[in-house]
């Protein structure tokens, strides 16, 4: 016989504990099902082993989706006060960084413990190890009354009696039953909530399982792609960054109409760092990215000052008080000009600010899932409820977190989607 649960959750990381929490906190019987070896993988690693759990400031702009009003319901009835005051609930000690981002002080296990002690409080179950082999749903019993009336109506040809048997079919799909088989036997619900998360990190038990689900009820998934991911670059510029590799500078990023003000690392491969993986979400392979390095200086007027001040000093030793000297050589080579300031005509004050404020390169590519934080893309919002979660093509059915078509920036906004969502759903499974 196969265990009942009134929920079943599939994947046990933020969105599908947070999920199953709010729903044994209303006397559900639910139970959280995960391939992995330990739940939460990915708030364990993340923040640098901090969990960046969420951020002061949450607006509906900070998520990246094709639907981008669907993000809002949940966000607004599930807040980043909300999980503050959990966390504050459990005593975890936390820190602002920078920009509103909020970490653990101690670590991100805390945070763990906190979704897991939430769960058992409220007697949700959670079991690991677990392969789902296949989701069907079966026919309850009221459903199988309703298709034997059926069969007798046909047999007497009564029309329209069988019109209105058809329609107690369409109303009973109401209590539609869930049958799982999976590695560690047959589980049947009423509610099936799908949060298996995006593609980033399969290393971490990331799979598309979430997408082929939604596939098998009728739902459209937009093409996912890796997001806040490195960027990769090759040539002239990457042998540049081999030689720069390690140094962070704080500047502004941007590509078409989206701009960060953050830091970017130059690495053995590329570029990294929060400005460079929060505008790996909006470029597109071909696009260029524009970097101002100097972004609080008036660049001509600090250059004409040092020229009139120091006329003998080379461009590179000038650069070289705001940059390392590696650096600050590089781009003293990127100006093309090798003299000395005093030599510095209108036309060379003019190309200097031109490659500091807009540097223009091309990345090559990303660094891709391996490494990328986010999966953008996924489950169409469109044919699921903004307040429930549930599918509008199969009753009972719900998309949670990462797995939906809803990215959000780096700086705890993933997470506050994963809490928002999961607690959304979690009222109405
Ligand atoms: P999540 O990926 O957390 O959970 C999905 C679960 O489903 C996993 O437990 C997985 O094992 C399970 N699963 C998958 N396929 C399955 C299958 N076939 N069968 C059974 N189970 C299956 N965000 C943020 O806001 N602040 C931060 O500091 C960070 N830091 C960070 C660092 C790194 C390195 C990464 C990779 C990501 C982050 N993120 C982040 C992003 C954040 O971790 C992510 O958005 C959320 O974990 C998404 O939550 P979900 O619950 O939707 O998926």
């Amino acid at each position: 016989m196969p265990e009942h649960f009134e929920v079943i959750i599939i994947g046990a990381g933020a969105a599908g504990l947070m999920c199953a929490a709010t729903a044994a906190k209303r006397g559900k019987k639910v139970i959280v099902l995960d391939h992995a070896n330990k739940m939460a993988k990915k708030v364990l690693m993340s923040g640098g082993g901090r969990c960046n759990f969420t951020n002061l400031s949450i607006e509906a702009d900070n998520f990246i989706s094709n639907n981008p009003h669907f993000c809002k319901s949940a966000l607004k009835r599930y807040t980043q006060w909300d999980f503050i005051a959990l966390v504050e609930k459990y005593h975890i000690d936390y820190y602002e960084k920078t920009q509103g981002q909020l970490f653990c002080r101690e670590s991100s296990k805390l945070i763990r413990d906190l979704l897991s002690q939430e769960c058992q409080s409220n007697g949700a179950q959670i079991r690991l190890k677990c392969e789902i082999l296949s989701v069907e749903t079966v026919l309850s019993s009221s459903q199988t009354d309703t298709f034997k009336a059926i069969e007798t109506i046909k047999s007497e040809s009564a029309k329209d009696l069988n019109l209105t048997a058809k329609n107690q079919i369409g109303s009973s799909n109401q209590n539609t039953t869930f049958k799982l088989t999976t590695s560690l036997g047959a589980f049947t619900c009423e509610s099936l909530v799908i949060a298996t998360g995006g593609l980033s990190i399969p290393t971490m038990g990331a799979t598309d399982f979430g997408y082929q689900i939604a596939q098998q009820f009728g739902h459209q998934v937009l093409p996912t792609r890796a997001g806040l991911t490195p960027l990769t670059f090759k040539g002239r510029l990457l042998n540049a960054f081999k030689e720069m590799a390690g140094n962070a500078l704080q500047v502004q990023v941007s590509c078409g109409q989206q701009t960060f003000n953050e830091a970017i690392l130059f690495t053995h491969k590329g570029l990294s760092g929060p400005a460079i993986l929060q505008i790996s979400n909006y470029w597109q392979p071909g696009q260029a990215i524009s970097i101002n390095l100097l972004p609080h200086v008036d660049i001509a007027t600090w250059i004409t000052q040092l020229k009139e001040s120091r006329p003998d000093i080379q461009l590179k030793t000038a650069l070289a008080s705001h940059f390392s000297q590696a650096v600050a050589s590089f781009f003293a080579s990127e100006v093309g000009f090798q003299g000395k300031l005093k030599q510095l005509t209108p036309q060379h004050i003019e190309n200097i600010v031109q490659t500091l404020s807009d540097w223009t390169i091309y990345p090559e590519g990303v660094e891709g899932y391996r490494v990328a934080e986010v999966t953008l893309g996924g489950v169409d919002t469109q044919q699921i409820s903004s307040k429930t979660f549930e599918s509008a093509l199969q009753s009972g059915l719900y998309f949670i977190g990462e797995v939906l078509d809803v990215t959000g920036h780096l700086g705890g906004y993933n997470f506050q989607w994963a809490w928002a969502s999961g607690h959304a759903a979690g009222n109405y499974v």
